[in-house]
């Protein structure tokens, strides 16, 4: 089927060469096979073993790569990268693949070079929760390295079992911890990065304060592997929580949301750490797929939304103490803001409670092939675009298992950030793509939001960056690859087309 997307990606990279014999001879001098058997290959050129590196996580981006380099240290990725240079063949620096704006994914001819292999932990101070580690550390792996020191993860996600703390960072990710903790633009301290041409940036400092000028690391946090390969990390880790508690609410409608959001904001204050939200047809795909049920069928009634609160402190009796306040004047209220709710009692309630919010992206690709618009809008905005996005499918004939089955919204209130899905049960397909788009961008630019919150703009969003960024900046955006990779090598076709 010709999507819009396909077509758009479609274009070949005329600067760019074809890796060949000779450069997968050079290759193999600089990343020797290893003796360890059960260690994946560092170079892969066979159609089959290429798969996993050439689909992204939705199965909506197939990559055209004919090399996977899987280089072991810095040194080696500085050799890949000069070579590649010298040859103007094009690198896609690769994470765990879990990217959902077709970042990860090559386009044309350029190699992939996938930094899985590179997952040492370097350096962790239990005093200043400071963390060291390789770009292609898995961020799971990282919490469980730093759990017995009673720290964690400055940013959590539902992809947290293969994503890899760089592809965090060139992406920016948010997730479920930014309320709390903020995003990876303060709590990233330092990074050590490859550039276009082979040279190593070394900025890994470990340093909280450090005002000597530019700040170049903040330059790679966010830019999607364009400006050059992340291979080192020092990231600073909060103190675990001595406490932590959620509640699962269901409201009538959306209408309550924001004076909700409001009262527990006034009533938790410092131990509140997420204030997340989904529609009813988010969480009755979530039911559907066997998460839940966390609430009373009957009580939940036809709430028409639900949210889900965190706190996280230091003193459990005290924590609880805020909560049941907080739940019992929820309740009692003359005009209540919710409909029904639950605490959860022991770490598997707690477990489950956050299972339905962080299983939507699952359910969300079992249910058939997903439109996801990742965007920023007003708080009192959130409901009105998923509306608006469903009547325009049903007004234009296209609602219905023929073509969208489902359009939701669910995300992270706390941030401005909502996840609008549209679920294409029969497969993407042009006429869906050109009723959402630019439909849904301009829905967002009329708000002053952002078309990318959270998830990027990869290749998905390229043509739609002027809705949020306007000429001025998106000329200084050229300007600054320029600087970086005057051949255009890295990344290429990415954030910018
Ligand atoms: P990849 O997908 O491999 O790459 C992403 C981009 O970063 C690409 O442009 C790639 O070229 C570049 N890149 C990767 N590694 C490097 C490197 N070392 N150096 C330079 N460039 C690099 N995102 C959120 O923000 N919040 C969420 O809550 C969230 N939840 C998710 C839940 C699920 C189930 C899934 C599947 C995805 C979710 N995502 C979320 C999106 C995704 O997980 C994040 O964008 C994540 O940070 C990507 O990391 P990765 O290692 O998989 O990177
Ligand atoms: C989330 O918040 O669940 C993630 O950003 C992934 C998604 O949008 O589905
Ligand atoms: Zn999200």
């Amino acid at each position: 089927r010709a999507t819009l997307w396909s077509v758009r990606t479609s274009r070949p990279f005329s600067h760019l060469n074809t890796v060949t014999t000779e450069d997968l001879a050079y290759f193999s001098k600089v990343l020797p096979p290893s003796n360890i058997l059960s260690t994946l290959p560092p170079i892969c050129t066979s159609h089959d073993d290429m798969v996993p590196y050439n689909v992204d996580w939705m199965g909506k981006y197939h990559g055209k790569a004919n090399t996977i380099l899987r280089p072991r240290t810095t040194h080696e990725v500085s050799e890949i990268v000069k070579h590649c240079a010298s040859r103007q063949i094009g690198i896609v620096p690769q994470g765990g693949n879990t990217g959902l704006v077709g970042g990860s994914i090559s386009l044309d001819k350029e190699l992939v070079l996938n930094l899985g292999a590179m997952s040492r932990v370097r350096s962790f101070d239990p005093v200043s929760g400071i963390l060291v580690a390789d770009a292609g550390c898995i961020l799971q792996s990282l919490s469980d390295h730093i759990a017995p020191h009673n720290h964690i993860m400055p940013l959590d996600l539902g992809a947290k079992g293969s994503c890899q703390i760089g592809g965090n960072i060139s992406t920016n990710a948010g997730g479920l911890r930014l309320l709390r903790y903020g995003s990876l633009h303060g709590n990233v301290l330092g990074l050590e990065v490859v550039l276009p041409d082979g040279t190593i940036l070394d900025q890994l400092s470990t340093l909280r304060k450090d005002n000597t000028g530019y700040d170049l690391k903040q330059l790679f946090i966010g830019s999607e592997g364009t400006l050059g390969i992340v291979t080192g990390v020092s990231i600073l880790t909060p103190p675990a929580p001595q406490a932590t508690n959620n509640v699962f609410l269901a409201l009538p409608h959306f209408d309550n949301v924001l004076p909700l959001y409001q009262v527990v904001k006034r009533q938790l204050g410092e131990i509140m750490s997420a204030f997340e939200y989904m529609d009813r047809t988010a969480y009755d795909m979530a039911l559907s797929h066997g998460l839940g049920p966390v609430l009373d069928a009957k009580e939940v009634g036809d709430s028409r939304c639900f949210v889900l609160i965190e706190t996280s402190g230091s003193n459990e009796e005290h924590d609880l103490d805020k909560l049941n306040t907080l739940l019992e004047s929820l309740m009692t209220a003359d005009e209540p803001l919710i409909l029904t709710g639950t605490l959860s009692q022991s770490p598997g309630q707690f477990e489950s409670l956050w299972a339905v919010r962080e299983g939507l992206t699952e359910c969300v690709q079992k249910e058939g092939k997903p439109y996801k618009y990742d965007v920023s809008v007003p708080l009192a905005d959130f409901q009105k675009v998923v509306d608006t996005v469903l009547e325009r499918m049903v007004s234009m004939g296209l609602h219905g298992d023929h073509a969208v089955s489902k359009v939701m919204g669910y995300g992270h209130i706390g941030d401005g950030n909502l996840h609008l899905n549209v679920i294409a049960k029969r497969g993407y397909s042009s006429e869906i793509e050109s009723a959402l788009e630019p439909f849904i961008y301009e829905l967002v630019a009329s708000r002053k939001g952002s078309v990318s919150a959270e998830h990027g703009i990869g290749s998905m969003k390229t043509h739609a960056l002027h809705y949020s960024k306007d000429s001025v900046n998106i000329e200084w955006m050229r300007k600054i690859k320029r600087v970086f990779d005057p051949l255009d090598i890295m990344n290429p076709g990415k954030v910018l087309s």
